[in-house]
């Protein structure tokens, strides 16, 4: 119930774009890095001291006019600059409804392309973040648009989605980040049970750790890890084939801890106006996280 509330509050489009004229707020400075790359490049170092790499995402949804997409394909271009004139130690996530894929594929996939090449051009990787089941497909034909000219792209797959196993044995040799999903999905196509979920992520966590290219596993479930841990252990499987991933502001010490352990440890750092929907659905997948809200609001 409180999941599908916060659900449809994430799709609101008036509450999204009158979040943005307000700064952060209702708490959600502790997991948005703030609303500028100054603010977000400073977070990114205080965490690359600690061991930790980042993957950035300036965030925005809901875009279906052409000059938003290119004001934001614009935006993503000045965090590469950012990135390759501080040498931090960060790479980029993108979602592809934000450079305009609810609007035109070709238009998209030329946005795309030109972060994709001015990533390649310093070396940084881009991550094609994967949405709801609709921009399946679409994203998919992104990536193999993109890998006919650069190998520095990589997207995500979704363990709730029942076919997810094909999906990664189609795009094994790629990068890719293994998430449980945050969207919501009709039970035709994706599993309703977090047990079926979670068992379908070790799954297919698994098969790709031994037969992918590198695995970003994506998880704050500290049961998930540990047994993830002793698979890597038991399979000998190298710390350069895998790292793991949580979200900025998110089970820190934990985060600390596999940092500590020597695993590759990476935080996708959000920032930006647009931080509404990204917030909503942090509290749709964990209500406990409302924690963090009263916590903001209380310890002033
Ligand atoms: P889940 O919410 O299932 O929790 C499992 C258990 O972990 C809990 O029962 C609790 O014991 C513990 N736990 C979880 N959070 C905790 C906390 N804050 N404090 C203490 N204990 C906690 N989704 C998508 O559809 N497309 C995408 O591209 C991405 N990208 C992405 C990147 C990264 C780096 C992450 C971490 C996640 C995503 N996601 C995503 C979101 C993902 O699909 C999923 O919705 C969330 O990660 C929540 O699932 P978890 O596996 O983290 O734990």
């Amino acid at each position: 119930m409180l999941k599908d509330f916060f659900m449809g509050l994430s799709q609101n489009q008036l509450l999204n774009s009158t979040a943005k004229k307000y700064g952060l707020k209702l708490g959600a400075q502790s997991v948005v890095a703030g609303t500028n790359i100054e603010e977000a490049i400073k977070s990114i170092k205080e965490l690359n001291s600690k061991g930790i790499s980042c993957t950035i995402d300036n965030l925005g949804e809901f875009v279906f006019k052409e000059e938003e997409a290119v004001a934001a394909k614009e935006q993503i271009l000045k965090v590469i600059e950012a990135i390759h004139a501080s040498q931090v130690d960060a790479h980029i996530s993108l979602k592809p409804t934000q450079v305009g894929l609810d609007i035109d594929y070709t238009f998209c996939l030329n946005n795309v392309k030109e972060i994709v090449d001015r990533a390649d051009s310093y070396g940084i990787f881009v991550n094609i973040d994967m949405e709801d089941f609709s921009h399946l497909e679409p994203t998919f034909d992104l990536l193999d648009d993109l890998s006919l000219e650069y190998d520095n792209v990589g997207t995500v797959i979704q363990s709730y989605f029942r076919e997810a196993q094909e999906y990664l044995e189609k795009y094994k040799n790629f990068r890719i980040r293994i998430v449980k999903g945050a969207y919501k999905e009709s039970e035709e196509i994706a599993y309703p049970d977090k047990k079926d979920i979670d068992a379908n992520f070790i799954k297919i966590t698994e098969w790709h750790l031994l037969n992918g290219k590198f695995t970003s596993i994506a998880t704050h479930d500290h049961r998930i890890i540990s047994h993830l841990k002793e698979f890597v252990k038991k399979n000998n499987i190298p710390n350069e084939k895998f790292e793991f991933q949580m979200l900025y502001g998110f089970r820190k010490e934990l985060q600390l801890k596999l940092a500590s352990e020597g695993y590759n440890f990476c935080t996708y750092v959000p920032f930006g106006n647009d931080w509404y929907g990204y917030f909503m659905r942090r509290l749709a997948e964990r209500p406990q996280n409302l924690n963090l809200v009263a916590k903001q609001v209380f310890n002033k």
